[in-house]
């Protein structure tokens, strides 16, 4: 029988969002239902409620979430009732090039639920991600669900979901920061200062975090930054190479997503280092190099989609070590809200106050 929950829903562009009851159906073959647990707001949300993602309202936000396996459908087998899960957004499909080629993290074809959770006129919601975890309970494929240690809080878990495991990856997956590596950050939101905690927990020697915001700064320092510069009095790739001998950084992490930004982190690196490009860009930007400085400085322009993770890889790893105190998770989790609270959050967000707020359900 379908179920009527609550749920976070976006009506319109630019709209406030509000609670609605939406209607879950029970899973279908390769489905699960989730009882959510907890779920973190992401800009990826406010992007959505902005219109800025596509045009596809309503949407049912959250995506950063974890929670516990209600019911599964036919022909399911990784993942049971009472299973504790991260959900990702990243339900490899096994089939396509990138996966055949070994390389998942690339997959063309992620999974999300076949039947469509809906309003109680019947109008089908499109959920954040694939997710739509801003509810009670919310339908994905089980490839979706990825199974970790129950010790681990919900709060804490549900942020690798997304801009966490975002930062991290971008810093261990796709920088392959290495021991001894210099790297700088610019922006230490929570996708920046999870590239801090990254980049130390790879062995970075030289970290440094640069962000507008000096409450950024001092959470970043207090993750593992090694130095710190203040944009916007500073010259940032000066102050950069200043503090790498005059070299630049080995991988420079942009997880803000600008054009200037972008010009800093591609400046700001070491001859033949990496430059890694987090946060995302939105699409009027443009960028301006000379094409000879791209040649000349060698090296490698990256992307970073959900930091190159694979979620049945690095979930479980990345809450060991958290569950063994070698990764501060805690950190990010500045509040803990109610449903009610999204609205809110998204404000806070903006003025940048906090890291993550989690909606505990
Ligand atoms: N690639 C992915 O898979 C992925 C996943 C999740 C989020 N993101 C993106 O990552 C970006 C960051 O997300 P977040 O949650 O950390 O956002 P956030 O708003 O919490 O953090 C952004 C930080 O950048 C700082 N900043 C802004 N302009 C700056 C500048 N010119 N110089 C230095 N610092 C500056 C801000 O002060 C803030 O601390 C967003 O674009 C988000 O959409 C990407
Ligand atoms: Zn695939
Ligand atoms: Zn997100």
């Amino acid at each position: 029988m379908a179920q009527r929950v609550r749920g976070i829903v976006a009506p319109g562009k630019g709209q406030p969002v509000r609670i609605e009851t939406i209607v879950v159906p029970d899973p279908g073959p390769g489905e699960a239902v989730v009882e959510v647990q907890a779920c973190g707001v992401c800009h990826t949300d406010l992007h959505y409620r902005e219109g800025g993602i596509n045009d596809e309202f309503p949407f049912l936000l959250g995506h950063e979430a974890a929670g516990v396996v209600e019911s599964v459908g036919e022909g399911v087998s990784e993942v049971a009732p009472g299973d504790f899960v991260i959900l990702n957004w990243r339900a490899v499909c096994g089939q396509c090039r990138a996966c055949l080629r070994g390389r998942p993290w690339y997959c063309f074809d992620t999974h999300n639920a076949a039947q469509k959770m809906t309003l109680e006129d019947g109008t089908e919601l499109s959920p954040a991600l694939g997710i739509g975890a801003f509810a009670d309970k919310t339908l994905v494929a089980a490839g979706q669900c990825t199974k970790v240690d129950s010790a681990a809080e919900p709060e804490v878990a549900g942020l690798l979901g997304c801009g966490v495991m975002a930062g991290l990856g971008a810093a261990i997956n796709t920088g392959n920061v290495g021991r001894g590596d210099s790297v700088a950050v610019i922006g230490c939101g929570g996708v920046g200062a999870a590239a801090v905690l990254g980049a130390r927990l790879a062995g970075a020697a030289r970290i440094i975090a640069v962000d507008l915001d000096e409450r950024k700064l001092a959470t970043a320092s207090s993750l593992g930054a090694t130095h710190t510069i203040r944009a916007g009095d500073t010259d940032v790739v000066e102050a950069v190479r200043e503090l790498t001998g005059g070299f630049g950084a080995d991988v420079v992490i942009d997880a803000v997503g600008r054009p200037e930004t972008y010009e800093q982190a591609f400046y700001a690196r070491d001859l033949a280092g990496t430059v890694v490009l987090v946060g995302v860009p939105t699409p009027e930007m443009r960028l301006d190099l000379p094409l000879l400085d791209v040649f000349g400085r060698g090296g490698s322009l990256k992307s970073s989609w959900y930091g190159d993770c694979l979620p049945s890889r690095d979930f479980p790893m990345l809450i060991d070590l958290y569950l063994q105190g070698r990764l501060d998770l805690d950190a990010f989790v500045s509040e803990t809200i109610q449903l009610e609270g999204v609205e809110a959050a998204f404000e806070k967000m903006h003025r940048g106050d906090v890291l993550r707020s989690v909606v505990v359900l």
